[in-house]
């Protein structure tokens, strides 16, 4: 496993859309541990490959529950009800803003062997799947700030 750099605001490949993952190969293995090991160090919750400069759809997640890898995640079902909190970015660091996301959202995912896997998240998670998923067509939380309800 290795460390790798993660992408700062201003780069461009932060806004590029990310390739569906077809193989499941020792390459994609090495990358997930990578991420892994790479949003650990620097206390993240989750990160996406784009992040790394590796345009392809794989995020992993860790609320403290546990580390999931996502591979070709798509959200299938979200809330109507929204938690309206802040966020941030490991490629926009120091700063946070206040966005308006789903309060629960349905996930179908593969891991890094294929299989396809449904996750279900509330709060933390349904705000980290939200981020992470948006992160693979080069949208960022920037783009959905919504004025805070303590201003
Ligand atoms: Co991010």
């Amino acid at each position: 496993m290795a460390l790798r750099n993660i992408v700062k605001y201003g780069d461009p490949v932060l806004r590029k859309k990310s390739r569906v993952v077809e193989k499941f190969d020792s390459k994609l293995a090495t990358l997930i541990d990578d991420m892994i090991q790479t949003m650990r160090n620097a206390d993240g919750v989750g990160l996406a490959a784009v992040q790394v400069g590796v345009l392809k759809r794989v995020v992993v997640i860790d609320i403290g529950e546990g580390v999931m890898e996502l591979v070709n995640p798509e959200i299938i079902e979200e809330s109507d009800d929204v938690q309206v909190t802040p966020e941030g970015c490991l490629s926009l660091p120091g700063q946070t803003g206040t966005t308006s996301r789903p309060m629960t959202v349905k996930v179908k995912a593969q891991d890094r062997n294929g299989k396809w896997y449904i996750h279900k998240g509330s709060e933390l998670k349904a705000k980290a799947f939200c981020h992470e998923i948006d992160h693979l067509d080069g949208i960022l939380y920037i783009d959905k700030l919504v004025e805070s309800s303590e201003d």
